[in-house]
């Protein structure tokens, strides 16, 4: 077998075998097959498609290029979430201890942030001494003993999608169907769990923009998880504004325990529970989704999520007293307000924007490795469908300098006034 060819066949809009599929991707993996190959490859995938049967494939080539953790040691059924990335997006932190305070193993290996979206690792290390390294055993020795563990990737957790998606950053090739599906259910499945619930996001916020996209990606998804054996759900959620009001680690994470205290922000609020339904009745918890949601509501109430989150930070290292005590953690100390021009209605606040104000405060990398700022963010003040009068603050930049005249700027164009109310859905289709 020639790379060449089977960059040609693809050139060509013709369908590639499971064989050839496996072929490059060992190819690659291993380094025999170069990057510049590599690229025309996902070029021509970029361009010409792919079938859901050649997705599959390259999901399972790309699954079976490293580990595959083995969890068969915790006991029960286990569940995880994913998220295709967002803007103030801490469910993770919520939709974990909620819904392993109902007795369901939660195992979940996260990412850091990058570019405008944050990552969960990066929030939970805004906690003193949390640490995100845990070997397998003790990944496995906490499931099973507190009933959740929220660590860094242990294992060599499928390698192929590593060096792919570094070559799809530079060669204009992330926002592919089939490339984004085979990469992030490869290292979902890679990951071991049972339950799986997608949170795809829609918007400019996002990387899919329109509904239609997000609802092809989310279908071809369930359909690779439920071709391994997986109970699958993807939920399709409005990214055309940031998640809550919070952006940045420490400032996310007092807005995930103000949640867990049933003090949180309404859209946030109502998607940890509609995640957290999903994976309560799937791991078969509840008997209807109306029930799962009761059940996660009584959680909040009786602040058995809240008591969760201090056991698994207790258990990873932290400092638990900061879930029960928020004002501990460490705020930078300037906060810059960014006032509306004029009176209306907010239409639209641009997610992106809003992230990448944030990583310009120092909330998040431009690149791989680069340092942050657990302490910094931006803070919003007025939701879609808020009413605002000139002069009224829209957002609030928490800094370590008050010189961030280009971001204010930036800030106070990221968010749409108009004359016309908008009501904004959040929970846009459910896909099973
Ligand atoms: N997240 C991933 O893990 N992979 C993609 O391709 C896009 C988002």
């Amino acid at each position: 077998m020639r790379a060449v060819d089977i960059i040609m066949k693809k050139r060509n809009k013709e369908c590639l075998t499971e064989e050839e599929i496996a072929f490059f991707i060992d190819g690659y993996t291993k380094g025999s097959i170069p990057d510049y190959q590599m690229s025309a490859l996902t070029m021509a995938i970029y361009f010409n498609g792919m079938t859901d049967e050649e997705a599959t494939y390259l999901t399972k080539a790309m699954l079976h290029s490293g580990d595959v953790l083995d969890l068969t040691g915790i006991e029960g059924v286990k569940v995880d979430k994913h998220s295709t990335g967002g803007v103030g997006d801490k469910t993770s932190l919520v939709v974990a201890s909620l819904v392993a305070s109902l007795g369901i193993r939660f195992a979940k290996m996260s990412g850091r942030g990058l570019g405008h979206t944050g990552g969960t690792l990066d929030k939970l290390e805004s906690i003193p001494g949390y640490s995100i390294s845990l070997s397998e055993e003790e990944f496995i020795r906490q499931v099973n003993s507190i009933g959740l563990a929220l660590v860094g990737q242990t294992a060599d957790l499928a390698p192929a999608d590593k060096k792919l998606y570094a070559l799809r950053d530079v060669t204009a090739t992330v926002e592919s169907i089939p490339l984004i599906a085979s990469s992030i259910m490869s290292k979902k499945l890679a990951s071991g769990a049972d339950v799986i619930c997608l949170d795809v996001k829609v918007g400019s916020g996002a990387f899919m923009k329109d509904l239609e996209s997000a609802g092809k990606l989310a279908k071809l998804m369930v359909e690779i998880g439920k071709s391994f054996h997986k109970n699958m759900t993807a939920v399709l959620t409005n990214m055309d504004e940031p998640l809550g009001y919070a952006v940045g680690n420490a400032l996310e994470v007092m807005e995930a325990i103000d949640t867990l205290n049933g003090k949180g922000p309404k859209d946030f609020t109502e998607l940890c529970l509609e995640i957290s339904s999903h994976l309560v009745l799937d791991a078969k918890k509840a008997d209807t989704i109306e029930q799962a949601r009761k059940l996660c509501i009584r959680q909040i109430e009786n602040k058995e999520a809240l008591h969760t989150l201090a056991k698994l930070v207790k258990a990873q290292g932290g400092d638990e007293r900061y879930i029960y005590n928020p004002s501990l953690f460490k705020i930078a100390p300037y906060s810059i307000e960014v006032c509306s021009l004029k009176n209306g209605y907010i239409g639209h606040i641009d997610a992106l924007e809003v992230g990448n104000v944030a990583m310009r405060l120092g909330a998040g990398r431009a690149k791989i490795g680069d340092q942050i700022d657990h302490s910094v963010g931006v803070v919003l003040r007025k939701k879609v469908g808020d009413y605002v009068k000139k002069g009224e603050p829209l957002a609030v930049m928490v800094a370590n300098t008050n010189e961030i005249e280009e971001e204010k700027n930036r800030l106070i164009h990221s968010f749409t006034i108009q004359d016309e109310q908008v009501y904004p859905k959040l929970i846009l289709k459910v896909m099973k």
